[in-house]
């Protein structure tokens, strides 16, 4: 069939929105007429050609919002009709990182995945005859895609499409670092840095599990005003002195759980140096540039300071997102704050300006 899609051509040029060719979906896969798909910072990171890992053409998006079209052969998990939320970070069930309930980096499809195909090795999206690769498994930039049954999420037919498709990355994933990486504990203290998409999910995830005290720390005044929309008690405006300011605000020693939410280095060591002597845990979750490392006083692991990564928030994406999504339903995650800008897919390069100007937490593009 045919579709429209946002290709990238070439790095660092505009995306190109166009019509391409979609093939049926083989076995095991799924197609998917998308509704919502939001703009993140890793679509715009490959376009930019930052990213060592990207290839061209290509058709991005990764936070996508659909209802399934087809099924191809096998597929079980999902039927004509279905609510899905797209998952970068599939759950196969199978495989040894799925049986194991300590991390949700499913191993099934990540060598294909990386190299822009789907499981089989092949691209379901082509032009002339010429393939284009699919993007983080998803390339949600599009009207429609055709994703592995494993990368798609069942949800709750009741959720907005256009808040629905935020769970499928930066969502989640502060959600996630605070509900399962860090499994914050009821009554503590927390801080996090990064007031963005990650590090609003974050506050609301350490909210959700508990905390008394949850301090957040950005530089724009407007972002922390979200952040005590999300239930944070404390703003803080970043720079030099963070660390000391919330040293002073815990009584010398720091807070139970930090997070990091900026793809800063720098604040991800002052994430670790304002965690607790004896038990304080970072959560690193910000995604750094290519060969930066983290400069870490190892004093500061011996008298019990932790560090942790995560990724996607440690969410296994089948089993887990449709949970998220249903506790926002219930109320208890306000996600009407994180959508700023409603986009037509030809305006999709208008939503990497306003990311990069700050301009609100995400654009959403609205498919159909
Ligand atoms: N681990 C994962 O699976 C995963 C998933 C999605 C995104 N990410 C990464 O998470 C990070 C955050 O994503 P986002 O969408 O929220 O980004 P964002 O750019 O919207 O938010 C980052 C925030 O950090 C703030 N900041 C910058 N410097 C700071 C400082 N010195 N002190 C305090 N705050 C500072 C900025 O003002 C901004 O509000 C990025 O690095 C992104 O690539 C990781
Ligand atoms: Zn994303
Ligand atoms: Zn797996």
């Amino acid at each position: 069939m045919k579709m429209r899609a946002a290709v990238l051509e070439r790095f660092g040029e505009p995306l190109v929105v166009q019509e391409v060719e979609l093939a049926e979906p083989r076995a095991g896969e799924v197609l998917v007429r998308l509704v919502a798909c939001g703009v993140c910072h890793t679509d715009l990171y490959t376009a930019s050609g930052a990213d060592p890992s990207g290839y061209a053409p290509a058709v991005l998006g990764h936070e996508g919002a659909g209802v399934v079209e087809r099924v191809g052969e096998g597929v079980s998990s999902v039927s004509e009709g279905d609510h899905v939320v797209t998952l970068f970070s599939p759950q196969c069930r199978e495989c040894i990182h799925c049986r194991d309930e300590r991390t949700n980096l499913c191993l099934a499809i990540r060598e294909e995945q990386n190299e822009g195909h789907l499981p089989d090795g092949s691209t379901r999206i082509s032009r002339d005859g010429e393939e284009v690769r699919h993007f983080m498994g998803c390339s949600t930039f599009a009207e429609y895609t055709v994703m592995p049954e494993i990368a798609l999420a069942k949800i709750n037919p009741e959720a907005p499409f256009e808040h629905a498709c935020l769970f499928a990355c930066g969502l989640s994933t502060g959600l996630g670092a605070a509900i399962n990486t860090a499994a914050v504990r009821a009554g503590s203290t927390c801080a996090v840095f990064g007031a963005g998409m990650v590090g609003l999910g974050a506050v609301a995830g350490c909210r959700l599990q508990g905390a008394e005290r949850i301090i957040c720390v950005d530089l724009s005044a407007e972002r922390l005003e979200l952040a005590r929309g999300q239930g944070a008690t404390d703003l803080l405006e970043g720079g030099e002195g963070t660390v000391e300011r919330i040293l002073e605000m815990t009584g010398g020693f720091g807070a139970d759980y930090t997070f990091e939410a900026t793809g800063s280095v720098a604040v991800m060591r002052q994430a670790l140096e304002a965690a607790r002597m004896g038990w304080g845990l970072c959560t690193v979750a910000g995604v750094a540039g290519k060969g930066e490392t983290l400069d870490v006083i190892p004093r500061l692991l011996i008298t019990g300071r932790r560090v942790a990564g995560s990724s996607f928030g440690g969410v296994k994406g089948r089993d887990q997102v449709p949970v998220l999504v249903d506790r926002y339903l219930a109320g208890e995650i306000d996600v009407a704050p994180f959508l700023s800008h409603r986009i037509g897919l030809d305006e999709v390069n208008r939503g990497f300006e306003l990311m990069e100007a700050q301009d609100g937490i995400r654009s959403v593009i609205e498919l159909s």
